[in-house]
């Protein structure tokens, strides 16, 4: 747990965390975890709540010093389309708009994820290639504290972790051969393929954690973004 001169605990609270893929990034850059998701969270590795992120109310996230939420991403993913062009169907939830109305009605430190292609707010995009990993599994990340991408670094050919295993995907691309490959590709060692296949791995969430710990350290106020729709109150951190 970080700790600043013994009075506080960072805490994170990670919504639609699945089987804590981006929440154990965070837990290694030092945040306080706590996950929340529709599912029995099993195989979920820190604090865990299971509810609806959409029934939350405000003095439930106000215990938080900072959000991640991860909404479902079906409607922008890549792969959806490849679902729709071979007649397959899945839900088409879109919750991005209603997640970033509470996660700014909140007025904490917020970061919302989501699939390349899904209208984020000046977001930033992080690579699996750029952390040394084998998949790609380009991401975007949206805040309202100024964070800093990552660069492609296309030299090996990557493992998909997407759809089914062992699958060519026309135009090149093939899919983990066995489970093994796919949690190693990823960095989430505890997690089922229907499961890695949702995720992001750790790595991404490392990079964005150290970088708002760096942040937070610094004095409130001035780490804000101003632009119109980012425009927050001062940032507090949670005295335990
Ligand atoms: C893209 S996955 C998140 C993956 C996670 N960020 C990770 O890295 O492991 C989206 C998750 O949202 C959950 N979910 C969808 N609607 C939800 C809701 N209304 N409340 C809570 N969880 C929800 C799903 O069960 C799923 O686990």
């Amino acid at each position: 747990m970080w700790q600043q001169a013994g009075r506080y605990a960072i805490k994170l609270l990670d919504l639609f965390c699945g089987v804590g893929g981006a929440s154990a990034g965070y837990a290694e850059a030092g945040f306080e975890v706590t996950g929340i998701d529709l599912k029995h969270g099993k195989r979920y590795p820190y604090t865990y709540k299971r509810g609806n992120v959409m029934a939350l109310d405000l003095d439930f996230l106000q215990q938080f010093d900072v959000i991640h939420a991860s909404p479902p991403c079906q409607t922008y993913s890549i792969t959806q389309h490849l679902r729709n062009a071979q007649g397959k169907s899945t839900s088409k939830l879109d919750l991005l708009k209603p997640v970033r109305d509470m996660l700014l009605q909140s007025g904490k430190p917020y970061i919302i994820e989501n699939v390349k292609g899904a209208p984020l707010l000046d977001p930033v995009q992080l690579c699996g290639s750029s952390f040394g990993l084998t998949v790609r599994r380009h991401r975007l990340f949206e805040s309202n504290l100024p964070l800093t991408g990552s660069l492609c670094n296309h030299t090996v050919r990557p493992v998909g972790v997407y759809g089914s295993m062992r699958d060519e995907i026309p135009g090149g691309g093939k899919t983990a051969d066995t489970i093994e490959q796919a949690r190693q590709a990823m960095g989430i060692e505890w997690a089922l393929w229907g499961e890695l296949v949702e995720a992001i791995p750790p790595a991404y969430t490392n990079f964005i954690g150290l970088q708002i710990m760096a942040l937070l350290n610094k004095s409130y106020p001035q780490n804000r973004k101003t632009c119109g729709q980012h425009a927050q109150a001062p940032f507090k951190l949670s005295t335990i």
